[in-house]
């Protein structure tokens, strides 16, 4: 191995160790038996099986439930709260609201209280009190025997009136939060450099998160020492918040979060029903789950905020673009949650564009707050971006995938100093991806449409990038090898769905040449596993996978070094072969790695691995097109997909299997913001949100989602990233397809939908206005 290709190998800052021999160990982007294949999940058959332990199962020894009281407006002052009926409820081990006396609650919770339950509640369902009771019946009756005695205050829910002057105000100091803006060059210069310019305003609903497995815990005290079992994204950042505001050690305060029932951002962020479990616990002696039930789910457990966006852009008839202005108006809700984040990322960044400016305005109503939403951001943003590069390509006559390959970018433009990126697939994404679903012959077949039929087929699609998805350092990792050569290894991270474990067990497989059933994997438990971040940002695998393969790397060096004094050679002679160490030298020299006395003597082998830095001045990002068919029944609005192809650049695929799953379950997210999903606000006569179950809010079924989803990778492993040669995948397979099914209706259509989403009564108001204006 050269040495410029050993900086790549072993990130600096771990020694370059002296095996394996210069050449002869698989590089990360070498295809090897392992990394790479379609391997079912290491637990697929605790999850199919239902034997698998989510927070949501763990049941203990004399278990109270916990229910919370949630305020029933929009906006209102809490002016007194009596729990004594609540109390005397059969069942009823403890209640507690913000008039409970302090000396009733354990110490650490008298500062948290008013923290806990407010004295004014800003959108429904902030907590107004919490019962603990021998049942969960026992404990809602309880809290719905709370008597509570609300002001009622005017509220406002639509954020395009936020800043109305007559609206009520969320906040004393107003509803507006702050405007971001942005800006390179100078946009105006650019407008009159181009042939054409467009405008176009978009909104897109909110999404409500509403994960399959509610969001919950259960906590437990050993004397002064706190246990938490909770559905989270990452156990340590729920340590760090809960020992926070308890004011307790992080040592004390142990966080086991084993499975996790879809989290998707929502579940990154440590929530009150948390606090609320460990003080009634504390209170009564006993473990209490809590639980949130669906309905308060909708209204508390975050939503990808609404945007209202006008994008401006200027192109040549060449196709350069010259001058992007873009502005947004959302929300988080009512606290600072996060409503515009990332929203204009993909105009700064997706296209070379000299000119571009944005600003966004971040307004509070009277609603849940804002959570991260896979992707945060991001699919907003490209309904806007991608449905205008789709008008600016018919502008100038040119294929919409002709006007984005003459546009990509080598380097970062949204960051100071323009790192270049350390790979780009975009442009392969781009052509590979269109080859493959065909493109330019069904463009040519839906142009010859026929005129007659209400019926209407379209292509469209539409490409991304994805801020993060690099990962980086910290990880540590720990690899365990034992004498008879089986392992197992222990992090940190979450396994939040997507096959993390599994992914880990094949690297740490790979390196150390062993089945990945060998591999016991010990994860997410602040009490036993090394520390991590939480799983999210699409930056797990590239985040944890080197670690894992750094600490595979230093077992093996170890065995190396004992083999060596053991055979009497050099070390740099010995190959590292699966089950046993040969001579390189003198092949018929070889030594299993189980009759290697030092480890039998030990017993075990053990390497710590950790994340190494990034590469200097560079930036880590992954790219994804996407491509799909739609048939559109202009006499009913009804829009079905017929086929989706999703192109994504993510480095390495590291597991064929869980790679294809995400594709597919990103497209099925993208076509719920597309199509189906949109919270619904009473926002004239109460202020509340009406369609809180599964039945009215839509989530996409297969029977919205085409059964021919093809995962179309482009295999370009990042050797500059890391020592894996992986980046992200799960949100950047989310961000393009609502567009791209945008852009399919259009050529379908005519239609241009700009308000998401697009479904029956949509497609039909437009299709009106377009008859009466046709
Ligand atoms: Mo993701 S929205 O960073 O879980």
């Amino acid at each position: 191995m050269a040495d410029d290709q050993k900086s790549i190998y072993y990130t600096e800052g771990l020694p370059v160790p002296e095996t394996p021999p210069p050449g002869e160990e698989p590089q990360p982007w070498e295809k090897t038996d392992v990394v790479g294949k379609p391997l079912p999940r290491v637990d697929a058959y605790e999850r199919v099986s239902g034997t698998a332990v989510y927070p949501s199962d763990v049941v203990l020894p004399g278990m109270l439930y916990c229910a919370i009281l949630r305020c029933p407006h929009p906006h209102a002052r809490v002016k007194q709260v009596d729990t004594t009926a609540a109390e005397a409820l059969p069942g009823v081990r403890a209640v507690i609201g913000p008039d409970t006396p302090e000396a009733d609650l354990p110490w650490f919770f008298r500062d948290a209280k008013t923290a806990l339950f407010p004295r004014t509640c800003r959108f429904e369902g902030e907590p107004v009190a919490a019962a603990a009771a021998e049942t969960p019946y026992q404990a809602w009756d309880a809290a719905g025997a709370v008597q509570v005695d609300y002001e009622v205050m005017p509220y406002v829910a639509d954020e395009r009136r936020a800043l109305e002057s007559g609206s009520p105000r969320v906040h004393e100091g107003g509803n507006k939060l702050k405007t971001d803006t942005y800006s390179r060059g100078d946009v105006e210069k650019g407008f009159s450099e181009a042939d054409v310019v467009l405008e176009q305003h978009y909104r897109t609903e909110a999404e409500v998160h509403t994960p399959l497995e509610l969001h919950g815990c259960v906590a437990n005290w050993d004397g002064d020492e706190l246990t938490v079992w909770e559905s989270t994204q990452g156990v340590y950042a729920v340590q760090s918040k809960i020992a926070g505001i308890l004011g307790l050690p992080l040592s004390k305060v142990r966080v086991i979060g084993h499975y996790l029932g879809g989290g998707f951002g929502s579940k990154l962020r440590t929530s009150r029903y948390s606090i609320i479990a460990a003080v009634l616990a504390r209170k009564t002696g006993r473990p209490v789950k809590a639980f949130v039930p669906r309905e308060a789910t909708y209204l508390t457990m975050g939503n990808r905020p609404p945007s209202n966006m006008t994008l401006k852009a200027g192109v040549k008839n060449d196709g350069t673009l010259t001058a992007l202005k873009f502005s947004c108006l959302g929300t988080g809700g009512a606290y600072p949650a996060g409503g515009t984040s990332l929203v204009d990322w993909q105009i700064r960044e997706l296209y070379l564009c000299p000119n571009v400016s944005t600003e966004c305005t971040d307004v509070y109503i009277n609603a849940g707050p804002a959570r991260p939403f896979r992707a945060p951001g991001h699919p907003q943003c490209s309904w806007a971006l991608e449905q205008m590069m789709d008008a600016l390509a018919g502008a100038i006559k040119m294929d919409p995938v002709g006007l984005r390959l003459k546009n990509v970018p080598a380097y970062s433009q949204g960051r100071s100093g323009n790192p270049p990126y350390t790979t780009t697939g975009l442009s392969q994404c781009l052509s590979e991806g269109a080859r493959k679903f065909g493109w330019e012959k069904a463009r040519r077949r839906t142009a010859a449409k026929n005129p007659d039929s209400p019926i209407k087929r379209g292509v469209g699609m539409a490409a991304s990038i994805w801020f993060v998805g690099g990962g980086g350092p910290p990880s540590t990792v720990i690899v365990k090898l034992f004498s008879d050569n089986s392992a197992s290894l222990n992090m940190g991270a979450s396994d939040i769905g997507t096959g993390t474990k599994t992914i880990m067990a094949m690297v740490a497989a790979e390196e150390l040449g062993l089945e990945p059933e060998m591999i016991r994997i010990e994860h997410a438990d602040t009490g036993t596993t090394q520390y991590a971040t939480p799983s999210g940002g699409s930056k797990t695998v590239p985040t944890e996978a080197p670690a894992v393969r750094d600490a595979a790397i230093q077992v093996k060096r170890q065995l190396l070094k004992m083999a060596a004094e053991e055979m009497n050679l050099p070390v740099e002679d010995l190959r590292y072969r699966g089950e046993k160490i040969v001579s390189r030298s003198q092949p018929e020299k070889e030594i299993r790695i189980t009759d290697i006395e030092g480890l039998q003597k030990r017993g075990v082998v053990m390497g710590v691995g950790h994340r190494g830095p990034n590469p200097e001045n560079k930036t880590v990002n992954p790219f994804c097109v996407q491509f799909c068919e739609v048939e559109v029944d202009t006499n009913t609005g009804e829009m079905r997909i017929l086929r989706f192809l999703s192109t994504n650049e993510s480095g390495r695929v590291m597991n064929r299997l869980s790679f294809d799953s995400q594709v597919i379950g990103g497209v099925t997210m993208g076509i719920g913001l597309a199509a189906t999903e949109m919270r619904i606000l009473d926002t004239a006569r109460t202020g509340k949100m009406v369609n809180r179950n599964w039945h009215d809010y839509k989530l996409p079924t297969s029977l919205d989602v085409p059964a021919d989803i093809v995962s179309a990778p482009i295999e370009m492993p990042d050797a500059e990233a890391n020592i894996t040669g992986a980046k992200g995948l799960g949100e950047p397979v989310t961000i393009p397809t609502a567009a791209a099914v945008a852009n399919a209706v259009y050529d379908a259509t005519g239609m241009r939908i700009l308000d998401s989403p697009i479904n029956p009564l949509t497609l039909c108001s437009v299709l009106e206005q377009q008859n009466k204006e046709g």
